[in-house]
């Protein structure tokens, strides 16, 4: 029987209730002013999210994924390029790569950290290789230090799927700002999520940044002057001034999170089931809490018998999705296996410790009787 969900995967609506009010007074100047596209929210929040990264630039877009595509596009990459991404990942990392012409080539991850590694990466170079894509998947870091230096030494360019992790960084230094550009989704259920769409890309590259201008704007840099074909790709105001009045608050969103980890963590120790690793020197911000099971579908099952929810992310490699079966067959075991075996939790700042026991509980039961 399928019974109500009494703990979500998030809980968006007591997130917003505390800013509701700003939210509206924000909403309603706005259509007081009627400035709906490229505004000063947008702007400012180019701005700040540029400095939380440690860069000079941020440009708004309308998706996550356009982020990425924009990234590509400003890197001029196209067709008869490769790209290297990770196949365990949401499968927008790839599309971004077939939107612009070029060929995505999957690499596995590692059973870890759920991320390429540099030793994965470097065998899947060739002539034809002019990118990688890094995702920091969960809201973990990948390797970036190792990554760029394999970059160097091929001359490859990089960009940084941050979409699950804002705010996470590597030794002080935030994610975006390693690679040539960095992209975040501003998609609801993201660590700084809108009420809609949205996403950005930042760099520290004054060029690349006023080209991402103009292809984000019909590949416009001077009104009614199209250089080049681009995209209708920005981020509106509405969205910027949700998102703006979410922001002061995004580390302790994070920090919230990670409490929720610990506890996690403390209450489902000593099971026979893998959970999150970081790296020393790692921020770790949890867009998701995923941990590693054998009896995965048995525990989904009870947890969902108990009104609790749960999600595999992601149940199909992207080497593995109906959309590649014309590409040549990746061998992505880790990744195969992951998709058996991972579980996602319920992961959100305003989650308690009290549903965090009711989880472990469950798991328990399940597991050891
Ligand atoms: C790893 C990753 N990359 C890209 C995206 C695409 O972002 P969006 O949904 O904003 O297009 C998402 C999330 O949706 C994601 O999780």
């Amino acid at each position: 029987m399928t019974q109500n969900i009494t703990i979500p995967m998030v809980d968006l609506r007591a997130h917003f209730a505390p800013l509701r009010d700003e939210i509206l007074t924000g909403i309603g100047k706005i259509l007081d002013d009627a400035s709906f596209i490229l505004g000063n929210h947008g702007r400012a929040l180019e701005t700040e999210l540029a400095c939380l990264s440690g860069v000079a630039h941020g440009v708004g877009c309308a998706s996550g994924t356009d982020a990425l595509m924009l990234a590509l596009r400003a890197l001029e990459i196209g067709p008869g390029d490769e790209v290297i991404v990770p196949t365990f990942t949401f499968i927008a990392t790839a599309e971004a790569v077939l939107y612009v012409g070029a060929t995505p080539v999957f690499v596995d991850v590692d059973d870890r950290f759920y991320a390429m590694t540099v030793a994965g990466i470097e065998a899947a170079i060739t002539s034809r290789t002019k990118a990688i894509i890094p995702v920091h998947l969960y809201g973990l870091p990948a390797d970036m230090p190792a990554i760029m230096a394999l970059a160097q030494k091929h001359g490859l360019r990089v960009v940084e799927d941050c979409a699950q992790a804002i705010g996470a960084e590597i030794n002080g230094q935030g994610v975006g700002s390693f690679g040539d550009i960095g992209c975040f989704s501003f998609f609801p259920s993201k660590n700084l999520g809108a009420a809609g769409d949205g996403g950005m890309v930042v760099t520290a590259d004054a060029e690349l940044e006023r080209k991402l201008r103009g292809l984000r704007n019909h590949g416009s840099w001077q009104t009614y002057h199209h250089d080049v074909l681009g995209y209708n790709s920005r981020l509106d105001e509405m969205q910027a001034v949700i998102l703006r009045a979410e922001f002061p608050h995004l580390a302790a969103y994070n920090t919230g999170r990670r409490q929720a980890a610990g506890w996690y963590a403390e209450h489902l120790a000593g099971l026979d089931l893998q959970l999150p690793e970081s790296p020393a020197g790692y921020h770790h911000v949890f867009h998701q809490f995923t941990i590693q099971l054998n009896a995965r579908d048995a525990v989904k099952a009870a947890l969902h018998a108990e009104g609790i929810a749960s999600a595999i992310y992601y149940p199909i490699p992207g080497h593995q999705q109906k959309m590649f079966a014309h590409q040549a067959h990746a061998h992505c075991p880790v990744a195969e296996r992951l998709a058996e075996r991972v579980l996602s939790l319920p992961m959100f700042p305003e989650l308690r410790e009290e549903q965090i026991a009711r989880i472990a509980t469950v798991i328990r039961r399940t597991l050891h009787g």
